[in-house]
């Protein structure tokens, strides 16, 4: 993702009114593919969501002999059959298995190929190659996983599994669900109890999904186990809409006067609602209702309105992994609140995509807003009054969340922006600007 094209991102002629879809959730998506493909016999998918970074982890089990047959359906989304592997395992792939620019895919994978004695080649595009791998293989290691070259930080690393793993207690340094997710499926085929215990909980789509698949599974707050050696067999899943895309166009209403917006059929699992909580200490007029859910994943509408006084809050180190990957949005929205809003230990934001950290810290600035880093914490002195400049130019680095972030600044302000690398979008939300200009039309 380096071409240096601008899209130029007018502002919304109308207030956001209406009713919305948002496509599938991104995580428990790809959680659907990856189980299914591990699953003995046929799953059947729905809701599934089309990007880029789900097509990842599509084509990595075809090509480790899952067969998937998901279609698009008329709402944009996929669904159909994946025949997993089962017993069998997984085929010895025949070259590297790329996960473009998908951190869940490649930290999953790892622990999907855990318990087979294949030797794959794992690797992906240039930020993904940049993202730290450690966390992973450390723990994985422990299980009795090798992976070569010797202490390799970074992706490309060649895995080879084990059909005699130990199940381990790990005490995770971070909140992290790709890693307790990695380190719990590579349980699955341990011969015993493997316990992932974590500083602050993390979202926990594996835990509610793997009883799903047949595999007996605890969890606390701050801690998830499984019971091997299990098997999955093959389920239906259907997924719910993706509460990180819904962010952006919450956020979007909140910002731009006039507007009045009601998000449906969006996952309400609290570990990625945070968003819906910072922005209510806000004094954001926004309201969440429960209307269903699918397998034990609740889902609902969120409602919103255009709110002209936010103040600044502070979100506790506690909180942020409940909102991690829409700190960049919350930011945007604290750089128009009163006073300061602070982020309470976001070093992890420095490994995201991009670095995230130094993203919105520039971007904020380029904006005319003060925002700072002290230690891991974020802070922003917010403006109520806030006008952004004319003529904004703002690089997402190929960071989709970065891309629809900056975005918004055009879209909810006066003026339009340009945003370079705008088409990473389509990694997370391809129709996020259809969705936006219909919702304002
Ligand atoms: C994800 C977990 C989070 C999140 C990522 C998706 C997942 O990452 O940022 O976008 O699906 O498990 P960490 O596990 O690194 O916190």
């Amino acid at each position: 993702m380096s071409s240096s094209s601008a899209v130029r991102i007018e502002p919304l002629s109308r207030p956001l009114a209406g009713s919305v879809r948002v496509p599938g959730d991104k995580s428990i998506s790809h959680r659907a593919v990856l189980f299914s493909a591990m699953a003995e016999g046929t799953s059947t998918l729905s809701g599934v969501l089309d990007s880029e970074d789900v097509r990842s982890s599509m084509k990595v089990v075809e090509a480790l002999g899952a067969k998937v047959a998901l279609d698009k359906q008329p709402d944009g989304s996929l669904a159909g059959e994946v025949r997993g592997w089962g017993s069998e395992g997984p085929r010895q792939p025949e070259g590297p298995l790329d996960c473009g620019n998908s951190g869940t895919t490649a930290r999953l994978l790892m622990g999907v190929l855990a318990p087979w004695g294949i030797e794959a080649e794992i690797t992906g595009d240039e930020s993904l190659t940049r993202r730290p791998m450690r966390r992973i293989t450390a723990p994985l290691m422990k299980m009795g996983v090798r992976f070569s070259p010797d202490g390799k930080e970074t992706l490309p690393v060649t895995e080879r599994g084990t059909s005699a793993l130990r199940p381990i207690t790990y005490d995770s340094p971070m909140a992290s669900a790709q890693l307790k997710t990695a380190v719990l499926l590579a349980g699955v085929y341990a011969d015993g109890t493997t316990t992932v215990n974590e500083p602050a909980p993390s979202r926990n789509h594996t835990e509610l999904m793997l009883p799903e698949f047949g595999v007996k599974t605890t969890a606390g707050e701050r801690t998830a186990s499984v019971v091997g050696p299990a098997r999955l067999e093959a389920c239906d899943v259907h997924v719910p809409g993706d509460p990180s895309s819904a962010a952006f166009l919450a956020c979007a209403a909140v910002l731009k006067p006039g507007s009045d917006v009601t998000i449906e059929n969006v996952s309400l699992n609290t570990a990625r609602i945070g968003f819906v909580r910072t922005l209510e200490r806000m004094g954001a007029d926004v309201s969440i209702a429960r209307t269903g859910v699918a397998g034990k994943e609740p889902f609902g509408t969120i409602s919103v309105r255009f709110t002209p006084r936010l103040r600044g809050c502070e979100v506790p180190a506690d909180k942020i992994a409940s909102i991690v990957d829409e700190i960049p949005v919350l930011a945007l929205v604290a750089a128009h609140a009163q006073g300061i809003t602070v982020f309470r230990e976001v070093g992890e934001l420095r490994v995201k995509e991009t670095d995230r950290l130094r993203a919105v810290i520039d971007g904020l600035e380029a904006l005319g807003v003060d925002a700072w880093e002290d230690g891991n914490d974020l802070h922003i002195e917010g403006q109520p009054d806030l006008v952004a400049p004319a003529g904004l130019v703002f690089d997402s680095g190929g960071d989709h969340r970065l891309a629809m972030t900056w975005a918004l600044v055009g879209l909810v302000g006066r003026e339009p922006v340009d945003v370079k690398d705008f088409e990473c979008v389509a990694i997370s939300y391809p129709g996020f600007l259809d969705d936006m200009e219909r919702l304002a039309s």
